[in-house]
């Protein structure tokens, strides 16, 4: 994915601290709030210790989930977050051909194993992303004869001992990762739509997948549909027409990257949009960046907004007739194990600080669960 984005800009209603005695349990904000009421009046805060954040999957009705590493989860505060918070892991890049397919046309699992076992041990459900990606085009595969056959062969080969590996853990897969072009004027051209045409890559890759693993649920997933309506039409076009296709698309993907300057309302009128097939929805890796757009020279109010957008997030999937709601994932851990971090180091888009702290972003995803 390559970013680059237009944003509007947003007033922000002030927040007002309730300080009364919590009806609700108490949460994290209103600790430290009260603690400094207390302070500013000369008085000592009565707790000692504050009270640990509430785990967010124990407040959620849906999955909640998160990218991971499979190096990260060696460390035993990466692991014990990733642990307490999710009922969901998506491998971050491991269960992508990038790391599977060998120049040789070999797999190699170890890593996507590693996510697999720890998942199991933590009662999580595996997201598997992703099968087919225009980013990925792996040499083992390229260097396959012209032949339709062997490579139409090869790519159901690798589909086949994916989905199958997974099969019982992984609730879903990804099955095709942003086939829409930047602009959205069209579907992006790739090994996979060069070799099997644009039809036939979805046929192809779905059939194998649903072979594979009949109780999976099958995904296409993109991203800037909330701020890009032409990427939005030609997503749903698309939808509209593997369906008529017959392809056993189950569930659709809205990643939701986006930044602080994202006009309010934008992730609640894409979700509802995306709702409109009956399917299950996928909000399947947000983060908000607090530096794109300019925002860095306001960073008080950049992660204002940031928190109110991932209010909205969660209220806007929450609004989902259940049957719809198939996972809320944020696309990474703390701020330090964000992919953003590569642009620019001082970029803060999730849910936890470098120390692994909860941030107001993890708050307002708490306040708009309890609020429901
Ligand atoms: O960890 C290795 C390191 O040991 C090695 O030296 C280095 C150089 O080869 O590679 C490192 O791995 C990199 C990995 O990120 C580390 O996290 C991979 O090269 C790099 O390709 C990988 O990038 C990932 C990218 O997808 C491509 O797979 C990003 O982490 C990941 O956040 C990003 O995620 C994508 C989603 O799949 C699709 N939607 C957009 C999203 C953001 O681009």
């Amino acid at each position: 994915m390559k970013r680059d984005y237009e944003g509007d800009r947003l007033s922000c209603p002030k927040g007002q601290l309730n300080l009364s005695p919590p009806a609700a349990p108490v949460s994290r904000r209103l600790i430290l709030a009260s603690g400094l009421a207390l302070a500013a009046c000369g008085r000592e805060p009565a707790l000692s210790q504050p009270i640990p954040e509430p785990p967010l999957k124990s407040l959620a009705p849906f999955p909640i989930g998160t990218c991971v590493r499979a190096p990260d989860l060696e460390d035993p505060a990466y692991a014990g977050l990733a642990a307490r918070h999710f009922s969901q892991l998506t491998a971050e890049w491991e269960m992508k051909m990038e790391y599977v397919v060998q120049p040789d046309g070999s797999f190699r699992f170890d890593r996507a194993d590693a996510i697999a076992a720890f998942a199991r041990r933590n009662g999580q459900r595996l997201f598997g992303h992703t099968l087919l990606w225009y980013a990925n085009e792996p040499e083992g595969f390229a260097r396959l004869d012209e032949s339709r056959q062997s490579f139409e062969g090869a790519l159901r080969n690798y589909v086949t001992a994916m989905v199958s590996r997974y099969r019982g853990l992984a609730s879903g897969w990804d099955v095709i990762n942003e086939p829409v072009m930047e602009n959205g004027e069209g579907l992006r051209d790739s090994l996979w739509s060069r070799k099997l045409g644009q039809t036939g890559q979805f046929k192809v890759a779905f059939e194998a997948a649903r072979a594979a693993d009949p109780a999976a649920v099958l995904f296409v997933n993109d991203y800037h549909l909330e701020s890009r309506p032409a990427k939005l039409r030609t997503y749903m076009t698309l939808i509209e027409q593997l369906l008529k296709d017959g392809v056993p698309l189950g569930g659709i993907g809205c990643q939701t990257h986006c930044w602080s300057e994202l006009a309010p309302g934008a992730i609640t009128a894409t979700l509802k949009a995306l709702a409109g097939f009956g399917l299950p929805i996928h909000l399947s890796e947000m983060d908000v960046s607090t530096v794109q757009g300019g925002m860095l020279a306001n960073r008080a109010e950049a992660e204002r907004r940031q928190a109110r957008l991932y209010g909205e997030a969660i209220e806007a999937f929450a609004a989902l007739p259940e049957r719809q709601q198939f996972a809320f994932t944020v696309w990474g851990l703390r701020d330090r194990d964000s992919w953003l971090k590569r642009e620019n180091a001082q970029d803060r888009p999730l849910l936890f600080d470098d120390a692994g702290r909860p941030k107001p972003t993890f708050a307002a995803i708490v306040d708009a669960l309890r609020a429901r």
